[in-house]
């Protein structure tokens, strides 16, 4: 039943169990796997893996694309076999061993892996397990609901686990463009002018000879976790879809705006909803997630193409899917260091919109470490979008923990987008247009727009006394954390809401 998905007979005999396939990883080795924001990962082997780990301890470096689903994370970290993870992850219980210091996690940008794989300044990579819909006559692989850096990592492993599974739909070839960039450096242009533009081949062009074992599943993809879009979020949508529209009234977009970049999340989930009622319509996406919006905004006749890496979706929109030929010549999934090219991404002259932790005064931005030490999930694609797009937006509520946390504060903990890379923040509140202002021009129009009423004078406050000291970038040294501080130590930065004595456990 699923040797007609292995077109060359000669690859039959290599056929096997996960167990035996999970011999081929010893300790020590660097092991590179499919899977991209728990779409298409494989399934068996990992699982396999950690069960041999319960009685033969074996430790790797796992890379993948980014997150995994099947909380294989979790699993495989708590076994004790992910030792060193890169470039993503977004599992609470590797987050855990992250943040106690017994992984150690090498937080990337997500374009960026397999061009230091490649040049050997990390690697090499022993094993690539890679999750396929099928294997054609030469051994091409066909992947799954992700390209991630599946690619690069079968073209480099020395032995090539193919996860087939059976459980996708045969529907999904034809979906993949896997181009590659050439070598340096004697590099050509990326072909790729368009988010329709097909650069490359359908498959990962594999020696036939270095795949070592193929394993059969029919596990299936994690279903994604995103909230409904609420109050708030639809209010953060309603802010950037009205400024797009000033902007279509001064000439500088037209109604089909410019391709749309979106990240992880609920939020940016949401604001993606936003367009649905929008007046603008023939829209595109260059991203790397297509998540439910994307395909939302197919149904409601508002998008005309989509490009990304992958697709993870939530329950209640797991039949795309199966009906995946309704959509299928509307689609592209690339390899995630095309799809965050930033070459392409400038060419296009994407509108990319991601989501910020916390955003200061000033426009800098942190995605990624609570209260500046602890890591949530990584800067995973967004800095590659942030500092390459025609225009920069990142969007937060602005409180965090049911108001204990303003999202908004003088100076952020941690920096993944600088104030250079930045062009527009958004909240429920409003949205400050950071472009072509200083950053003494900034502050108060943060503080205006995006800042809760409940915090606005604490930074008033605080940017009065900063510009009494001067600066580019006026800021009170000894004062700049006061709210991070006034939350580890009183659990919230709102002195109404501290509760003395209660030491707060840093988030996450
Ligand atoms: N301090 C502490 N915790 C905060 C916080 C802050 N300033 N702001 C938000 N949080 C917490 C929320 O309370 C929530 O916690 P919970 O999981 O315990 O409920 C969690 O962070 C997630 O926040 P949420 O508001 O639900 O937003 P989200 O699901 O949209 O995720 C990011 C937001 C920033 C974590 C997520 O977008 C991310 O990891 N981004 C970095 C990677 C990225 O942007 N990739 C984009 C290209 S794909």
């Amino acid at each position: 039943m699923y040797l007609d998905r292995i077109k060359n007979p000669s690859l039959w005999a290599k056929v096997v169990s996960a167990e035996s396939a999970a011999q081929l990883i010893k300790d020590g080795m660097t092991v590179g796997m499919s899977g991209f924001t728990r779409a298409g990962e494989a399934k068996a082997v990992p699982m396999a893996l950690a069960e041999r780990a319960r009685h033969d301890p074996v430790g790797i470096t796992l890379i993948t694309g980014a997150s995994l689903g099947n909380d294989l994370d979790r699993t495989l970290g708590e076994a004790g076999v992910i030792k060193r993870r890169m470039p993503f992850q977004a599992d609470p219980g590797l987050r855990k061993l992250i943040n106690d210091g017994k992984v150690m996690f090498v937080d990337q940008h997500l374009s960026e892996t397999v061009e230091m794989l490649r040049s050997g300044q990390i690697g090499p990579i022993d094993v690539a397990i890679v999750e396929a819909v099928a294997i054609k006559e030469n051994g091409e692989i066909v992947p799954t609901t992700s390209v991630g850096n599946s690619a690069t990592f079968a073209l480099l492993a020395n032995k090539i686990i193919v996860e087939l599974n059976i459980g996708h739909s045969a529907s999904l070839e034809g979906l993949h463009d896997i181009y590659i960039p050439t070598r340096r450096p004697y590099r050509e242009p990326i072909p790729v002018t368009s988010p329709q533009s097909r650069a490359g081949l359908p498959f990962i062009p594999v020696d036939i000879s270095r795949i070592a074992a193929i394993v059969i599943t029919d596990r299936p993809d994690s279903c994604a976790s995103v909230s409904d879009p609420d109050e708030g979020t639809a209010a953060i949508a309603g802010h950037l879809t009205e400024f797009l529209g000033y902007e279509v009234n001064k000439g500088r977009l037209g109604l089909s705006l410019a391709p749309l970049q979106a990240g992880i999340g609920s939020i940016a989930n949401a604001v993606m909803h936003g367009f649905i009622d929008s007046r603008f319509n023939n829209l595109s996406m260059y991203s790397e997630v297509l998540q439910d919006s994307t395909f939302d905004l197919f149904d409601s006749g508002k998008l005309t193409f989509a490009s990304g890496s992958s697709i993870t979706l939530s329950q209640a929109k797991m039949d795309v899917l199966k009906n995946l030929e309704r959509y299928k010549s509307r689609l592209i999934l690339r390899p995630q260091e095309i799809s965050n090219h930033p070459e392409v991404i400038r060419r296009l002259g994407l509108i990319a919109i991601n989501t910020a932790l916390e955003a200061d005064l000033y426009g800098n931005v942190n995605s990624t470490h609570v209260s500046g030490t602890h890591m949530m999930n990584g800067v995973g694609g967004s800095g590659d979008f942030a500092r390459n797009a025609y225009l920069s937006v990142f969007v937060t509520k602005s409180m965090a923990k049911d108001g204990r946390i303003s999202s908004i504060v003088p100076m952020v903990t941690h920096v993944d987008h600088c104030e250079h890379d930045v062009d527009l923040i958004v909240t429920e509140h409003g949205l400050a247009d950071l472009r072509g202002l200083a950053p003494r021009e900034r502050a108060p129009l943060i503080i205006e727009n995006c800042v809760d009423p409940s915090y606005r004078a604490l930074l008033s406050d605080y940017f009065k006394d900063a510009l009494k000291l001067g600066g580019q970038t006026p800021h009170v040294l000894d004062k700049a954390f006061f709210m991070h501080a006034a939350y580890r130590d009183s659990g919230s930065m709102l002195p109404q809401l501290a509760k003395p004595k209660a030491k707060a456990a840093v988030a996450a």
